[in-house]
């Protein structure tokens, strides 16, 4: 099938590349032209594990193409994706120009169409966006809604692999393209959904607001935890066995970042509004997240009586979780931040987010070796979990410190080792391990 995807950011690149190596004639669209230069050279304009060999593998094939020229892209296809980003705007709305800026390209194109492709919107997209991309057709369409569930970090096996595949369609076309498209996807029997397009697209909102209602949901269970001498880890052991209730995501740290489940709580709280049935749950578990980052850089200060002039804090893990480098709404940049501000000398180390992490907080000092960014700290702070920071050589850890503290974000490790180990340690929702000496 000739397929065109517009946009190629996390959700584009890895859609374009895996209906690629599914043997499909892919052209990739962005108006990003030194992007589209890196792309066709086989390079990912960002970390994800796997991605650049199936590009270069499909590129190589004849498979997968990218360009700017939107004729080029739309010519002979029979099916659009639209994957541009759906960004909080500065009023606080979600901002649609993008996904409305291509409805608009895509109509300019349709007179040389001899049957309209079907444009299928992926982005996250407001209940009712859907139908605006098709007022924009010119009446000449067939129109269809597909969220996309992928996660940063697993994208391409999510995406060969999706627990589930959910459609928004209105007509027959639709219907038999994208099931077309998607049957390698689904032939291990996963299911693929055909809703109506309402329902497509408050799926992908759902699935996120319940996503992130449960980590600030044991947040604010670990806070009520430290406040009352009990420890998070027990309790969640002793309620996630309950299989009403399950245990992923279930994983107390310092609250959730990235691109999608602070935009997409806030999308729903304003949907709420518009609808006028405010969501006081999605509000809630918004201001949790807030206060979740705040609290913890707030302990950092406290721990040094409010005044961190003088002072130098490492930072590990500065992606907004691990196995990718992306840092959109990271706590780690709030958190930096709150201690630059309070004269703090910041230290970072990320396997892959360096870069991204150093243009959004140009102040920190950025090291490729997790040690060496500890040399002659004050304390040491675990924003992300990544496997490398999981069994550190902890003898060297506490002679590269000044001092042996440690505040650990993600509870990456066991309350008597660090003890055992001489380290001041300050997890989430356990006991503090505070040395006699301390
Ligand atoms: N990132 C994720 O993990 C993820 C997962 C599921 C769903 N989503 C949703 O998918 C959508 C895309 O997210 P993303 O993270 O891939 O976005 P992104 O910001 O990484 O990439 C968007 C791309 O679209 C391009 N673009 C913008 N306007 C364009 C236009 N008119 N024509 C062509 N290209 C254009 C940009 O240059 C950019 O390369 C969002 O709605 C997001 O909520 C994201």
């Amino acid at each position: 099938m000739k397929i065109a995807i517009v946009g190629t950011g996390y959700v584009g690149l890895i859609t374009g590349t895996c209906f690629a190596n599914a043997g499909n004639d892919v052209t990739c669209l962005d108006i990003d032209s030194k992007k589209v230069e890196t792309l066709r050279k086989g390079e990912a304009p960002f970390f994800e594990p796997g991605l650049s060999e199936m590009m270069t593998k499909s590129i190589n094939a004849g498979r997968l193409h990218f360009t700017d020229d939107a004729a080029t892209a739309f010519e002979d296809t029979s099916i659009i994706f639209i994957c541009v980003g759906t960004p909080t705007g500065k009023d606080g709305r979600c901002d649609l120009s993008h996904v409305m800026g291509v409805a608009d390209s895509i109509s300019d194109s349709l007179d040389a169409f001899i049957e309209p492709p079907v444009v299928v919107v992926k982005s996250t997209v407001p209940v009712g966006t859907t139908h605006k991309v098709a007022d924009r057709l010119k009446g000449k369409y067939s129109i269809a809604n597909c969220p996309e569930f992928l996660r940063e970090g697993n994208a391409i096996d999510d995406f060969m692999h999706p627990d589930r595949v959910v459609c928004g369609v209105e007509d027959e076309r639709a219907k038999e393209t994208l099931e077309k498209v998607y049957a390698p996807f689904v032939s291990d029997g996963h299911p693929i959904f055909f809703f109506d397009i309402h329902s497509s697209e408050m799926v992908k909102y759902a699935s996120n607001a319940m996503l992130a209602c449960k980590i600030s949901f044991i947040n604010e269970i670990a806070s009520l935890c430290e406040r009352n001498g009990a420890n998070i880890e027990r309790v969640r052991a002793g309620m996630c066995s309950d299989s009403r209730i399950g245990n992923q995501f279930f994983k107390p740290g310092i609250g959730y970042g990235g691109s999608c489940f602070p935009k997409d709580t806030l999308a729903v709280m304003e949907m709420g509004d518009d609808a006028g049935a405010p969501c006081l749950v999605n509000t809630a578990v918004h201001n949790l997240n807030q206060r979740q980052r705040k609290w913890f850089a707030d302990r950092v200060l406290k721990h040094f009586g409010g005044d961190l002039s003088g002072k130098k804090i490492a930072l590990w893990g500065l992606a907004f979780k691990p196995n990718t480098d992306d840092v959109r709404d990271a706590p780690s940049i709030d958190i930096a931040k709150t201690l630059i501000a309070a004269g703090a000398e910041v230290t970072g180390f990320d396997p892959e987010a360096w870069e991204t992490f150093g243009e959004e907080v140009p102040e920190i000092d950025i090291s490729k070796d997790m040690y060496e960014v500890t040399q002659g700290a004050d304390a040491l702070i675990i924003c992300t979990e990544w496997a490398e920071f999981s069994s550190p050589n902890f003898s060297r850890l506490k002679s590269l410190l000044r001092e042996p503290v440690i505040f650990d974000g993600r509870n990456l490790y066991v309350r008597s080792e660090m003890m055992q180990h001489g380290f001041n340690y300050y997890s989430v929702g356990r006991p503090t391990v505070e040395l006699a000496t301390a």
